[in-house]
């Protein structure tokens, strides 16, 4: 396994992480069998991908943040914070989602990133975050329950968990 010099960190996307990135994410995409159509125009114009994925941006009908966990060269996965919640992600998609890519996975990586999105989170002024969870992700749910969630009932076929932002944790 390759050894990170630095700590990764949660950070604004960066065009420091390309080739990590676009190789990283190529084999999440493959692995998840999930478009890679996408990789094309991001690989020929990298600095322009990573333009329109920072700031505050607007999908699912609510302003959304994206943050890349990065150490040094190395892209290890993003992480997404959706600031306010609809009816349908009260059910199905909560504050925050995250990928780690293949190649970092059962490193605690996506622990540590949840608890960094965590205080990223309360930077955004969120109170409290609600994360929801297939019930089959067993990895996802030990990383939410180890960052402190609180399970709540199921309203459709999601687990949902809330993370209180008040306290000192996360
Ligand atoms: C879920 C995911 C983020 C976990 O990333 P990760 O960096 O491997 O997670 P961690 O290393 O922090 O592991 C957390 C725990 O899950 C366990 N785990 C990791 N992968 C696992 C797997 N495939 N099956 C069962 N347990 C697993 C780890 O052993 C660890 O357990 P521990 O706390 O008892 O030691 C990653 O698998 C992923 O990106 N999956 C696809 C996207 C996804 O499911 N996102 C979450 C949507 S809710």
């Amino acid at each position: 396994m390759i050894t990170l010099r630095t700590p990764p960190r949660l950070v604004p996307p960066t065009a420091a992480v390309r080739v990590s990135f676009l190789t990283g994410e190529q084999a999440d995409c493959v692995a998840s069998g999930f478009d890679t159509e996408w990789l094309g125009p991001a690989s020929e114009d990298f600095d322009g991908y990573v333009a329109s994925c920072r700031g505050v941006r607007r999908r699912w009908d609510v302003p959304f943040s994206t943050y890349w966990y990065v150490a040094g060269e190395h892209y290890l996965g993003t992480l997404v914070i959706r600031h306010e919640l609809t009816p349908s992600l009260l059910v199905d998609g909560g504050n925050i989602g995250y990928h780690v890519t293949p190649a970092w996975r059962r490193q605690g990586h996506a622990t540590r990133m949840l608890a960094a999105g965590l205080t990223e989170a309360r930077r955004l002024g969120l109170t409290r975050a609600l994360l929801t969870c297939d019930p089959t992700n067993e990895a996802s749910q030990k990383v939410i329950l180890a960052n402190g969630g609180q399970p709540d009932e199921t309203l459709g076929n999601e687990l949902r968990y809330w993370m209180d932002l008040r306290s000192g944790r996360g």
